[in-house]
């Protein structure tokens, strides 16, 4: 077992943390915010993720985890993992700031050969920078992304489809890959560089295949057709796959957007135009927008005074993150345009959007409503039993931006039902 040090507690490095932790290496989480360690020390989780805070609870115990403000407490460790932020810069590029103030920090702290490993996602080439910081000849840095989502991390940890290590130090790279015991897991050790770019052209691939499910949606509205049974025809193929193929409100989230943003302005760096990057931020936009005006036209192509029930605010179910949440988009377009608009989000109590009201239940969010609108995937919306709320609407018309509710249910219940792209 290793000595695993983490700098950086936030979504990504709390799950790095303690995932390590429960696989019986000693970790220590580095944080500077005093009150963050303070509750990852009493145990709780600092980030709405399932099965999170009793793994924390479980590793304090055992003392495989601990937290601390104190960066000298990561001096014993053979690993650390930057897992710092990466936000989007004014031009859509990635800040490094955070990730070079991190390896100045650790120059007098890291032990002798120890092996750095950047978890942030950089864009492709950061590593040369992170050694000029670093500054220490002894220690390898080592390229190791991450692929956990949202609400799903700790599984996606657990049972991940692959590891990427890259390093110039290929031995290195496999001992970092060996951290995780997942010795039936595809491993791909390559160089630095790679390991950084397959993390942008991953998220970038998976909007990119978004932004077609998304149109191929609005082009079966269009014609008549049906865009489930279109889509779960094209998922069947193997070269394509089912998984990403469920239309939505636009893609959103804290990666997504800003790895598209980033990759682009690498590929402009470089003298290279990924057109399908900028097409597939512009195509999301639209998609907002597309939303909007199908609550616009079920209202007689005017909202102003009307009153919106939004269900969801998170930018997909299983998170309270609202960072470039796609139901945002919509709701500040729907505002934009005259509409009333109260939302109810099963996690999400509060939002900083001018003019919204945020209901704590579901009862007042549909409350004389002209149109329900979901726009994120939530079971509890599943369970609603359409009976038992008609009486309170003014309209019966629901829009399921996320195909999630039972279309003959709330049919037979007297409803207008609105699909996305049928
Ligand atoms: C994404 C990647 O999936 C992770 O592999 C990656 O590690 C992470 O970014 C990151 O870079 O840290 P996440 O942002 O948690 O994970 O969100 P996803 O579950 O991928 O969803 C992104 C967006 O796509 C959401 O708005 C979601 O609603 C939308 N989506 C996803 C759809 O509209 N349809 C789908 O079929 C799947």
């Amino acid at each position: 077992m290793a000595n695993i040090g983490v700098m950086g507690t936030g979504y990504v490095g709390l799950t790095t943390a303690v995932c390590f932790s429960e696989l019986g290496h000693k970790v220590v989480g580095f944080d500077i915010d005093t009150k963050k360690v303070e509750m990852l020390t009493s145990g709780t989780s600092t980030i709405y993720e399932e099965g999170m805070s009793e793994l924390i609870v479980k590793n304090l115990k055992i003392k495989n985890l601990v937290f601390t403000n104190t960066i000298s407490h990561i001096t014993d460790c053979d690993f650390v993992f930057l897992c710092v932020p990466t936000p989007q810069d004014s031009d859509g590029s990635a800040d490094l700031s955070y990730v070079i103030k991190a390896a100045k920090d650790l120059n007098g702290i890291l032990k002798k050969n120890a092996i750095l490993v950047t978890k942030s996602t950089v864009p492709v080439n950061a590593w040369k920078d992170i050694v000029i910081a670093l500054d220490r000849k002894d220690v390898t840095i080592v390229s190791n992304p991450e692929f956990l989502r949202e609400g799903t991390a700790i599984s996606d940890f657990f049972h991940p489809d692959r590891i990427v290590v890259g390093s110039n130090n290929l031995d290195k790279a496999q001992e970092v890959a060996n951290l995780y015991q997942q010795e039936k897991v595809a491993t791909i050790v390559t160089d630095n560089s790679s390991a950084e770019l397959i993390k942008y052209a991953s998220n970038s691939f998976l909007a990119i295949k978004l932004t077609f499910v998304n149109e191929i949606a609005a082009l079966c509205e269009a014609v008549g057709a049906n865009a489930n049974d279109v889509l779960q025809g094209m998922g069947q193929d193997s070269r394509i796959g089912s998984k990403y193929l469920q239309p939505g409100p636009g893609w959103g989230g804290s990666c997504f957007p800003k790895d598209v943003r980033a990759l682009r302005v690498t590929a402009e760096n470089n003298s290279i135009n990924m057109t399908l990057l900028s097409a597939a931020l512009d195509s999301n936009e639209k998609t907002f927008r597309r939303i909007a005006d199908k609550v616009e036209s079920e209202l007689g192509n005017s909202l102003i005074g009307k009153n919106i029930c939004v269900w969801g605010l998170a930018f997909k179910a299983g998170t309270d993150d609202l960072r470039d949440s796609p139901s945002v988009a919509v709701i500040e377009r729907l505002i934009g345009r005259g509409a009333t608009v109260i939302a109810f989000d099963p996690v999400i109590k509060s939002a900083n959007i001018k003019s919204l009201k945020v209901v704590k239940s579901i009862e007042e969010s549909y409350e004389a409503a002209d149109a329900i609108l979901l726009l994120t995937e939530w079971e509890e919306f599943k369970q609603i039993n359409p009976e038992s709320i008609k009486g309170r609407l003014k309209n019966l018309i629901l829009i399921d931006t996320r195909n999630v509710l039972d279309r003959q249910n709330w049919v037979n219940s007297g409803f207008k039902y609105i699909g996305n792209g049928w």
